[in-house]
């Protein structure tokens, strides 16, 4: 493995040290500038700087044109700022790589004036030609190479420029003042190791070798790709592996990937570690001009594979015009419509403009980057595109794209007092606002870049699974899927339905990452063997994350991810919410999903609010925001969640927290009103005991009591149903409950006595909508009022049952029983704090269920409810029976609890 692996699964990010930040007032960027700045970058996540030339010249090709390689440019700071820029990025842990251009320089260097003046001596006679070899490549007649083509077609038309002085003309790849250096020159060669020598030794980790393909000239050829050139690059890596191991090469080649990977070498001869995939960037732009996605596909059956170790350099954009050289005529009419409509906005064989222009949308944006981030390659980004910063087409040459960083929204955007060249564009957008703005492009590059370095290592191949107007792969463990129309889509890739929004993209992590942080939730009932578990349905979540709707054993679960897998609302639960880092990462916001929710309803979340994780993980996973409690609905059902179906009737119930709006979207959430400074019955209960004693002051049971009463009496149609079809459901239920915690015959047949005894009373019961998972936990206590919340039925019926109408005595059951818990709990936890032998192994007094029952029941009735105690003893029953499988499989420890109730109901229970 080559010792500048580290550049395989890099974040690059090139930035021009002329237009990122000036220190010194003096209207141009430096290198002092650019040092200030790199806690911004690596904030970012950026892992290597790319600086295009940074020497002496006179910029006529944004420093292309060099005229001396081994000095800065007096503009950008001295040699020592740039050994101070890259001791800060060094201990930053990010490394640096330069630009250089080796096959050519400015007609200001120093060689070309030698040269100018030697091959006049020549013609003077006083230098003899046969001790001359010229730097330079000449022809007298301007006629040879006429295959290689014309790569700056806008200002150039030919490869050869007549000098007059001399009378000769010489050979250009790019613009006239940039003459071709004349590798056949061994001092040419010489000189240019000398140079990589020189700023290695400074610190650089590496170059990016400008224009590689044209070093060397040979007759008969396009010029391109020659043996010669190979041999020289290879032994360019020679030294670099030899005398700077570490060091990267990459190689600026725009070319078919066929003839790139010969700029990988051999392993005999390696040359450069990366490459530039040229022609894999149009074709993502052209997916997005297409609505659909097949021209990525084609590109990349035609990439022929790595040697190992090798790897891609992939962008989207970059100081350049997005060059179109690499697509065929009807895809480049394509590109130019849709990219390029004015011809201002084309430059040679391409298009200068940025990347949000380009896109037109920060949605297109994100998900082109996205794309860019989970594909195999070093990805490169482009300083400014992270913050969709715009472009000026009416600037010269490639000038447009290279307008100075915009920070903030003082005079020059922060770049520099003085006024620049190029000018600043606007101070809109600028990194300064979007800091503050976590829904920006900025935090999403930034989250992306996270994920990324997360899930994807280099090595990870990919499969492509689709290829329409969604785009999608499997890398890693995680299928990544774009969008890449303007239009929702919806496709079954890999088994998965996912929906996404228009321009929209998901991570979607597979059983085998997500399975991990599900098996163990309490809302989790599913397989732990990834063979069982089968995700149904992915949606990308405009509030962060992906919601995905995951199968086992034919219940459906909900759970929010990143690309790890990892479910984000128990994160956010473990860490006390609002700002935990999973959360920040995928740019989960729950209060601007709780805010939008609201306003669709006309209510409004004021003030500066956080999302306060509540309650106990089961079905549901709640948050307070503000003065609402929004309910992530874990468990899916079908049919119209029971808590809704109450909503209008509970509306002026003051002791019912009714839902005031619900989403049946991508999430399925509802948000009910907080009662202010209340605490759940449960806490009370442990806290103060259900019934006053010595240890505590009790909690007001009678007046639950009523408050039950009260939201019966709202919930009231007049409802009847016959005693023996009640039961009857409720035998079907009990029975089914039975086998499934392994009761016996024997306590079978004692259930059915249970229920006969019921059957004593009216022949017709009231039934009506219920709480219908009512327990202490379920109630809030505001020291004035009990006011009950979540009226969704319990959570592991079916939603036919969660639906149906009941008897009220199925709350009243299920507040007993929960009576019991609480006393049992006390007790333990009092035992377990009580270091006296004695009380060890404490437990609870029934007779404090026993009072507290009776207060409950009495209030109960004098609120004006109906106790039917042969109905309530079935439900009991019935609640305990639902609570003794429950533990069973969720919290065996527990289990003795309602076995003691059954027990004293008659039932024994395998131990
Ligand atoms: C490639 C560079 O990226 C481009 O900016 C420059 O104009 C040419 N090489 C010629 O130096």
């Amino acid at each position: 493995m080559s010792a500048a692996n580290w550049c395989e699964n890099a974040v690059f990010y090139e930035v021009l040290v002329r237009t990122f930040q000036d220190s010194n007032g003096d209207g141009v960027g430096d290198f002092e500038g650019l040092e200030s700045r790199l806690d911004y970058l690596q904030w970012l996540g950026v892992d290597c700087l790319w600086l295009p030339p940074f020497f002496a010249s006179p910029l006529d090709d944004g420093g292309y044109d060099v005229a001396d390689f081994l000095s800065t440019h007096p503009d950008f700071g001295s040699g020592e700022q740039l050994s101070h820029l890259l001791d800060a990025a060094h201990a930053r842990g990010m490394r640096v790589i330069a630009d250089l251009p080796l096959n050519h320089t400015s007609i200001a260097h120093q060689w070309w004036r030698e040269e100018l003046e030697a091959l006049r001596a020549i013609d003077a006679g006083t230098l003899d030609a046969a001790d001359f070899t010229p730097r330079y490549v000449w022809s007298t007649t301007g006629e040879e190479y006429a295959d290689a083509r014309v790569i700056f077609e806008d200002t150039e038309t030919s490869n050869w420029t007549f000098e007059p002085s001399v009378g000769r003309f010489y050979w250009h790849r790019f613009f006239s003042h940039q003459p071709d250096l004349n590798y056949d020159n061994p001092a040419v060669q010489e000189d240019m190791l000398d140079v990589l020598r020189f700023w290695l030794r400074k610190g650089l980790d590496g170059f990016r070798l400008d224009a590689v393909p044209y070093l060397y000239e040979r007759h008969g050829t396009n010029g391109e790709n020659l043996p010669e050139t190979h041999a020289y690059l290879a032994r360019v890596r020679a030294m670099v592996d030899e005398e700077f191991p570490g060091c990267m090469l990459i190689a600026e080649a725009n070319q078919w990937p066929r003839d790139v990977v010969d700029y990988f070498g051999s392993e005999e001869a390696p040359e450069c570690h990366m490459c530039f995939h040229f022609p894999l960037m149009p074709r993502i732009f052209l997916s997005f001009a297409r609505g659909e996605a097949s021209s990525i596909d084609r590109i990349l059956t035609d990439t022929p594979q790595l040697p190992a170790g090798a790897v891609w350099g992939t962008f989207l954009r970059n100081h350049d015009e997005l060059t179109l050289e690499m697509v065929d005529d009807v895809e480049r009419a394509d590109l130019y419509a849709r990219y390029a409509p004015e011809p201002r906005m084309r430059a040679n064989v391409g298009i200068r403009r940025r990347l949000l222009p380009l896109l037109g949308s920060a949605e297109a944006v994100e998900c082109a980057v996205a794309m860019l981030l989970s594909m195999p390659g070093a990805p490169f980004l482009y300083y400014g595109d992270e913050i969709g910063m715009a472009d000026d087409i009416w600037l010269v040459d490639r000038d447009g794209v290279r307008t100075p960083m915009q920070w903030d929204g003082s005079t020059n955007a922060g770049f520099s007092p003085q006024s620049s060249y190029p000018p600043v564009l606007s101070t809109v957008p600028n990194v300064q606002a979007a800091l503050a703005d976590p829904a920006s492009l900025l935090h999403a590059h930034r989250r992306l870049i996270t994920q990324r370095k997360a899930v994807f290592d280099a090595s990870d191949d990919w499969c492509i699974v689709a290829c329409t107007k969604v785009f999608a792969f499997e890398r890693a463990g995680v299928l990544c899927a774009f969008n890449v129309t303007a239009e929702p889509q919806s496709v079954t890739v890999s088994g998965i339905e996912v929906c996404l929004p228009g321009y929209g993209y998901a991570w979607v992590p597979l059983v085998d990452r997500v399975l991990p942080h599900l098996v163990g939730q309490r809302f989790y009932g599913g397989s732990a063997d990834s063979s069982a578990v089968r995700i149904v349905r992915a949606e990308s979540w405009q509030f962060g994350g992906v919601w995905l709707t995951v199968e086992s054993a034919g219940a459906l679960y909900r759970t929010l991810v990143d690309a790890t897998g990892r479910d984000l609302l128990a994160q956010y639960a473990a860490d006390g919410g609002g700002d935990d880092a999973a959360g920040a990462e995928v740019g989960m916001d729950v209060v601007g999903y709780v805010r939008a929710l609201l306003a669709e309803r006309g209510h409004t979340l004021v003030g500066d609010v956080r999302a306060q994780r509540v309650g106990g993980e089961q079905s549901n996973t709640s948050f307070i925001v503000g003065s609402w409690v929004v309910k992530f609905q874990r468990r899916l059902s079908e049919g119209v969640n029971p808590e809704v179906l109450v909503a209008d009737a509970l509306a002026d119930c003051p002791h019912a927290a009714h839902v005031v709006a619900h989403d049946e979207g991508a999430c399925v959430a509802t948000v009910v009103p907080l009662v202010d400074d209340a605490r759940d019955g449960w806490e009370l209960a442990l806290e103060r005991g259900l019934v006053g004693d010595d240890s505590g002051e009790g909690v007001d049971v009678a007046g639950l009591g009523a408050a039950i009463a009260r939201v019966h009496a709202t919930l009231d149609e007049g409802h009847v149903q016959r005693r023996e079809d009640l039961l009857d459901c409720l035998r079907e239920r009990m029975i089914r409950t039975g086998t499934q915690a392994g009761l016996g015959d024997a306590s079978k047949t004692g259930l059915l006595e249970v229920l006969a005894n019921a059957g004593a009373g009216a022949d017709q019961v009231p039934v009506q909508h219920v709480h219908g998972d009512l327990h202490l936990g379920q109630v809030l206590w505001d020291s004035s009022r009990w006011v009950l919340i979540d009226f969704e039925g319990e959570p592991a019926a079916t939603p036919a049952e969660r639906a149906a109408e009941h008897s009220p005595m199925k709350d009243l059951a299920g507040m007993i029983r929960s009576f019991d818990y609480a006393t049992q709990v006390r007790a333990r936890e009092n035992a377990a704090s009580d270091s006296t032998p004695a009380n060890a192994g404490a437990s609870a007094d029934a007779g404090v269920v026993e009072q507290a029952t009776q207060a409950l029941l009495d209030g109960y009735r004098q609120a004006g409810g109906t106790v039917d105690k042969a109905l309530l003893q079935a439900y009991l029953l019935d609640k305990a029976l639902y609570e003794y499988d429950y533990e069973l499989h969720y919290r065996p420890d527990f289990r003795y609890i309602p076995a003691r109730a059954l027990r004293a109901l008659g039932i024994a229970t395998p131990e």
